[in-house]
């Protein structure tokens, strides 16, 4: 039997538990766009930006965050810059970052949104292949620390005052998770929604952080969004974090037993825990003056005389360079 949608006759697509709603096509996207609306007016994230600066690796996430800030930048002010990183991931032929690249340019084309592609092989000297091979650490980190550092470098020389990034309510649960786990009182105490200018970084904001992974795809198919539906194969091999992995998976096991669970989790953790955590282990005063990296001039922490993004690079290009 078809189920009917909970507001009008036609058949749902979607069922959203935690509402106690069946949607149909329309109204899932109606749902969907006011929902994101509510949640950038509720924590105030677009308060003061002009010009924000959107992460977009290609993937569903992403180019549905982009597709949703590029529907409301008229009514907010603000104008939109993308910035897609070629990360060099191109493992056993997946052409994985390639492909991620040109569907990052499929969606800012289609829009009309300025972009900057950044290479890293060529801005950096090395890839995230060659930190697989060359590094003893678990290649995600050493991305992501790529990651980060690439786009808040590039969000500010490009004058955005501000960096979306698509991290959705699956992946915050998962970080929350995971701090709580591992009892990684700092990282929970600076793992916010929206972390204001500071450091002499720009303001970052995730305004999916309590959207559900499986409405962002949603959305994405039914808006004939293009997206990269292969996963980055280091993922795919299981070479990044085991714990992570399976706290995800019974996380989302939970959700499926009992709905809003992971939106009860992260809400409650960024209103209520995390204030509470900040006061003892927020950014100290002394780091909010923003020491710098002798090596490139990005803020780095007291005490350290080079980020840690520098010194990874260091490591890896001296690997690549000797044979
Ligand atoms: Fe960074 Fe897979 S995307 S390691
Ligand atoms: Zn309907
Ligand atoms: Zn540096």
């Amino acid at each position: 039997m078809t189920v009917k949608c909970s507001k009008c006759n036609n058949p749902a697509i979607i069922r959203i538990g935690y509402a106690n709603l069946n949607l149909c096509k329309e109204h899932f996207i109606e749902y969907f766009e006011s929902r994101f609306e509510r949640i950038i007016e509720k924590y105030k994230m677009l308060e003061g930006s002009k010009k924000v600066a959107v992460a977009v690796s290609g993937g569903k996430d992403s180019t549905t965050l982009l597709h949703l800030m590029n529907k409301i930048k008229d009514k907010y002010g603000i104008e939109l810059i993308g910035i897609t990183i070629d990360l060099g991931i191109n493992k056993h032929e997946s052409k994985y970052s390639a492909k991620s690249v040109e569907y990052a340019i499929k969606n800012y084309e289609l829009l009309g949104v300025k972009y900057k592609i950044v290479k890293v092989s060529e801005d950096y000297g090395f890839t995230i292949d060659d930190a697989a091979k060359k590094l003893r650490r678990p290649v995600c980190s050493t991305c992501g620390l790529t990651k980060r550092y690439i786009l808040n470098k590039v969000a500010a020389e490009l004058g955005a005052d501000t960096l979306a990034t698509a991290h959705n309510l699956n992946d915050t649960a998962q970080f929350v998770f995971h701090g709580y786990f591992s009892g990684d009182v700092e990282n929970l105490a600076r793992l916010r929604a929206i972390a204001p200018a500071e450091k002499g970084f720009i303001k970052k904001i995730k305004p999916l952080f309590l959207v559900p992974e499986k409405e962002i795809a949603t959305y994405a198919i039914v808006k004939n969004i293009p997206f990269i539906t292969d996963s980055c194969p280091y993922v795919a091999l299981r070479l990044g974090s085991r714990s992570q992995t399976i706290l995800r998976r019974k996380i989302e096991e939970i959700e499926d037993e009992l709905p809003g669970f992971m939106a009860y989790l992260v809400e409650n953790f960024e209103n209520k825990i995390r204030p509470a955590l900040e006061k003892e282990y927020g950014i100290k005063e002394e780091e909010k003056e923003g020491h710098r990296c002798k090596i490139c001039g990005m803020p780095t922490p007291p005490g350290r005389d080079i980020c840690s993004f520098c010194a990874i690079r260091l490591k890896l290009t001296s690997a690549i360079n000797t044979i």
